[in-house]
């Protein structure tokens, strides 16, 4: 569905090259995680999937278009949820925000309207539907961001680091409900993260360091991977450390379970 062919990128021609030579193929309906360190072009390599930039050299084509001629953002076929929720309000009101997407897909204001009120039921903001969105939590406004590009129903949906000013229990909720909306609509999910603990689970995981894919493949095969990890600054999760501990004392089957058991609480 997303066919990215030795895609490079740079903001302009004085700048340091962002991205060099990526080429991914992401199939309909996959969920991966995205990771890497501050600066390694995971925002940048989102906007350049929505059709938000154009690649420097290469191509990027969504379902088969490429995104300089058919910017998928405006067909609603790609919904990026910035990492910057504000970028996204223009409203006076969440749910006039929320409902700015659909709006724009020309779809019926019945339509719209019960779709808003859908989508932010299910982030547990509907309360808050005639406030200000510039005046709530830096948390709330992320669901809000998150509820306006799930009203629009997209085919892709890519997430930057949507949970990074959520409160643990908030954290958990997002990926589910991200998971609920992927099961029931069938979207490709792009969820860009810095943090080890979401890759649990994930059908697939892309590493990019200093523009560069480093890894693309399963996550416990990663999380194996500790020099890889260790050169990019991330620290193996303490759970596995405290397996690797019981162990080296032949706590094998505590060991185990242990593992066992925060794949459970974690897992996508
Ligand atoms: N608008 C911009 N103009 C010039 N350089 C930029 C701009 N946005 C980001 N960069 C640079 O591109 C690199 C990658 O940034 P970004 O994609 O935001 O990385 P990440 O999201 O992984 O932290 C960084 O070195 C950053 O300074
Ligand atoms: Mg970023």
């Amino acid at each position: 569905m997303i066919s990215l062919r030795n895609v490079s990128f740079r903001y302009s021609e004085d700048d340091p090259w962002v991205l060099q030579d990526i080429s991914l193929e992401i199939p309909q309906g996959q969920l991966s995680v995205i990771i890497g360190p501050n600066g390694s072009g995971k925002s940048t390599l989102a906007e350049l999937i929505t059709g938000l930039l154009e690649p420097s050299s290469g191509n990027i084509l969504v379902g088969g278009l490429d995104t300089r001629e058919h910017p998928p953002h405006m067909r609603g076929r790609v919904g990026l949820v910035f990492q910057n929720p504000e970028h996204q309000f223009f409203h006076t009101t969440v749910a006039e925000d929320v409902a700015f997407g659909p709006q724009n897909l020309g779809l019926s204001p019945e339509e719209v309207e019960e779709r808003t009120e859908r989508v932010l039921r299910e982030v547990g903001l509907w309360d808050l539907a005639q406030e200000n969105p510039m005046k709530l939590s830096w948390g709330q406004k992320q669901l809000v961001a998150i509820a306006g590009i799930l009203a629009m129903e997209p085919a892709c949906l890519i997430l930057d680091e949507p949970t990074s000013m959520l409160d643990p229990p908030s954290k958990k909720a997002v990926r589910s409900l991200i998971r609920r909306f992927r099961d029931r609509t069938g979207c490709t999910v792009l969820w860009i993260t810095q943090d080890m603990e979401e890759l649990v689970g994930a059908q697939r995981v892309i590493v990019l360091n200093r523009g560069r894919i480093a890894f693309d493949g399963g996550w416990k095969e990663l999380l194996g991977l500790e020099s890889l990890l260790q050169g990019m600054g991330f620290q193996r999760p303490t759970a596995l450390e405290l397996v690797s501990f019981l162990e080296k004392r032949g706590l094998v089957e505590e060991a185990h379970l242990l593992l066992f058991r925060w794949e459970e609480l974690l897992s996508w």
